[in-house]
């Protein structure tokens, strides 16, 4: 694989225009509208944050802060390998979900009863794609269809009865390093998607929508300007080159849709929240400085043309991958004694900001994690107060708080309109930042298509950093109008669970190390806990069938487990081991789970193995910037990819080969390096037999 590929800036297609009529709203349509308004009364969760407001809340009371300590197992299902941490469906009675590389699955709701299942194969389409692996977070609906996104860049449409393809539409093309990870969102009769890659590819993001019955392109819209020369796809792209310097779109520019979309149905209005700068170094991606419109920021469109109609940005001139992307809950609140129509959004960088809605105008930014880049949002200019030495100039190195993996990410957040806050998912951790040294400043992006490399700076995530805070997670319940917290839980270390709140006066989360947990919505007290055996970071849903009220979440890791597997291994989660399942819970359920055993990892037998520890220190700089992030630094695996420790494919040069040039597991989610020369193989080899070596070693085998 050439670098090249990486490299390329692809524009696929150009703005398909809108179109002129809309047609009058069918009985099928009218229906599906109400399921997903926000006023809908919660027997169904018909898109990714229950409804177009993305408020991760339900209006379900049956469950309550009075009973849920009665909240038992209904049902179970146990799932395959791969990444299951999708926000399920669930809509007249049947449950929706995706695991692996973009698999639906529909079951009964009320009793797991498997109706269809779905391959989307999207795995196989993916090739080198798939070093960026990650597997989709979610699914929608509409209109008595499923909508799904796939890594290989499809939106797909299937029948909701029966399982059947009824559209595909590529939306980027095949050799761009895009890929979807996030959830279709549907309004009016259109489905909306974005896509990933601005820290692997040079690539320039937007968003597209479709006709939702015919998978026709009606709009798209560029989040970052191209080149000047080819002219400007409209008016906002105009506006935004003029905040831009030097030769910008040959690095794409980045500012990809990957996550948070949200609709405003009142005002006819799509809200996106727009990804980190490519290269995340803006001294490379816009030498001049410059606000780099519309990277890092909530951007209003039109729903019906696309067209631009506000914006307001998080990090003016962004450096360090602190995307916007993260949930966009609409809210009504009162503030100062007036009813505002507001957005609440929690974006990597530490802080809650509250937004008037119709007109993007900052309301009030206060932060609710550790911030070392900025002291204060200056409300009267909506601009951050940054820290002179946040863009780490002059050799100099900065230590950044959040880190680039954010103090919140896509790990759902909740708002309830009945206790009126907002619940974090947060994390505490660090990062150092310093410019490439001079000469490699030339060719940031010539090299393996590595977040590093492409990120465009030095940057130490897994530093040890002095302040205790360091790697904890919290679930922080805040109050937007007083800007300030109300309650919080310690989490376990590592990366937040989703959540969700419901009209029972009940926050549900999940956490890393295997519980799943009911809090009191308005005290943080807690009332109910329940041993997943697994990590349980998705999205709990909570849906009625026949009156009675259930609450799903699935379980197991996918690359969403994070990558310092050293870190995680005390909590036994293991890519093969991990008990990955859909769990179902309901008032009165009591079902259990097989009783688990702990993981020890294995390592094989290896009786032809000879120590060279040059080669393999060789082979551990190989490991670390290809396979480390999804087998783990060290090769202690996280849950994401298999132990390599454990496994027995390095010890046969031929069957390493098969499996890392050729590519014979890549269905299975192992990218192929056709392009792996035969020294780099074989260092790599000696490495992970190296490896497996010291975990013989260390446990005496
Ligand atoms: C994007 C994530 C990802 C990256 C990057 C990645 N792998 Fe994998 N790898 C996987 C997954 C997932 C599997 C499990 C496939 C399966 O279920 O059989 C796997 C399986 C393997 C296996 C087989 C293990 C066994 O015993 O079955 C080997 C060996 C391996 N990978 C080596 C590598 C090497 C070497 C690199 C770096 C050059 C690498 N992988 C990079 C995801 C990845």
């Amino acid at each position: 694989m050439g670098s090249k590929r990486w490299a390329t800036v692809g524009l696929v297609g150009l703005i398909a225009s809108a179109s002129a009529q809309q047609p009058p709203l069918t009985a099928v349509q009218k229906d599906g509208e109400s399921k997903l308004d926000d006023r809908s009364d919660g027997a169904d969760w018909a898109g990714y944050g229950r409804s177009y407001g993305e408020q991760h809340f339900s209006p379900l009371k049956r469950i309550d802060d009075r009973n849920v300590s009665r909240l038992g197992l209904a049902w179970s299902i146990d799932l395959g390998p791969g990444n299951s941490v999708s926000t399920p469906l669930a809509i007249d009675g049947i449950l929706y979900f995706t695991t692996g590389y973009s698999v639906i699955h529909a079951v009964d709701a009320a009793t797991g009863k498997s109706l269809w299942t779905y391959d989307s194969k999207a795995a196989e389409k993916s090739g080198f794609r798939l070093r960026q692996g990650w597997g989709s977070r979610g699914i929608g609906w509409s209109r008595g269809k499923i909508y799904a996104g796939t890594h290989d860049g499809r939106l797909i449409a299937l029948d909701a009865r029966s399982g059947k393809l009824l559209w595909s539409a590529q939306t980027f093309a095949a050799d761009e390093p895009r890929y979807i990870t996030g959830a279709p969102r549907a309004f009016r009769d259109m489905v909306i998607i974005g896509h990933g890659g601005a820290d692997v590819g040079a690539i320039r993001g937007y968003v597209s929508a479709y006709d939702a019955d015919t998978g026709a392109l009606r709009w798209r819209w560029y989040t970052v300007p191209g080149n000047p020369a080819d002219g400007f796809e409209n008016e906002a792209m105009a506006a935004a080159a003029r905040t831009w310097t030097g030769e910008w779109w040959k690095m794409g520019g980045g500012g990809t849709v990957w996550n948070a979309m949200s609709y405003d149905r009142e005002t006819d209005t799509v809200l996106l929240g727009t990804g980190n700068g490519s290269p995340w170094n803006q001294k490379l991606r816009s030498p001049g400085g410059g606000d780099n419109l519309y990277l890092c920021s909530i951007v209003a469109l039109d729903a019906k043309t696309g067209r631009y109609k506000w914006h307001y940005q998080v990090n003016p001139g962004e450096s360090w991958d602190y995307n916007a992307a993260m949930d966009i809950a609409l809210a009504d609140l009162t503030i100062d004694g007036k009813p505002r129509k507001v957005l609440i959004t929690a974006p990597k960088n530490g802080f809650l900001y509250v937004i008037d809605r119709i007109n993007g105008r900052l309301i009030s930014a206060k932060p609710y994690a550790k911030v070392t880049w900025a002291s204060h949002i200056d409300v009267a200019t909506g601009r951050p107060v940054e820290n002179p030495d946040a863009r780490f100039g002059d050799g100099k190195t900065f230590e950044l708080w959040p880190s680039p993996m954010g103090s919140h990410s896509w790990q759902a957040m909740a708002f309830s309109p009945v206790t009126h806050l907002v619940y974090i998912p947060t994390a505490e951790k660090g990062a150092l930042y310093r410019d490439l040294p001079p000469e490699k400043q030339q060719n940031w992006a010539s090299d393996v298509p590595l977040m590093g490399a492409l990120a465009g700076l030095i940057m130490e995530m897994d530093y040890k950093a002095a302040d205790p805070r360091s790697g904890s997670t919290a679930l922080i319940a805040w109050d937007p109008v007083a800007q300030k917290e109300i309650w919080r839980q310690p989490g376990p270390s590592g990366v937040p669970g989703s959540t969700m709140a419901t009209a029972g006066n009940l926050l549900f989360q999940g956490t890393l190390d295997g519980r799943f947990r009911a809090f009191a919505a308005d005290s943080g007290k807690p009332l109910w806990s329940f041993a997943t055996q697994a990590p349980a970071i998705a999205a709990p849903i909570t849906y009625s069938v026949a009156g009675r009220q259930y609450v799903t979440i699935l379980t197991g890791g996918g690359l969403s487990v994070g990558i310092t597997g050293e870190a995680l291994a005390k909590y036994g989660i293991d890519y093969r081991e991990q008990k990955r399942r859909v769990l179902t819970f309901a008032l009165g359920g009591r079902k259990t789970l097989p009783a688990a055993h702990p993981f020890r990892p294995t390592p094989p037998d290896d009786p032809s193995y000879v120590a060279d520890a040059v080669a393999a220190q060789r082979g551990a700089i190989v490991f670390a910037t290809r396979c480390a992030g999804c087998h783990g630094m060290q090769a202690v695996a996280a849950g994401s990819a298999p132990d390599l420790r454990t496994s027995s494919v390095p010890t046969s040069g031929e069957a390493l080969s098969a499996v890392v040039r050729e590519g014979v597991l890549s269905a299975a989610g192992m990218p192929p390096f056709a392009e792996m020369r035969d020294g780099e193989l074989a260092d790599l080899r000696q490495y992970l037999r190296n490896r497996a070596g010291d975990l013989r070693a260390k446990i005496g085998k």
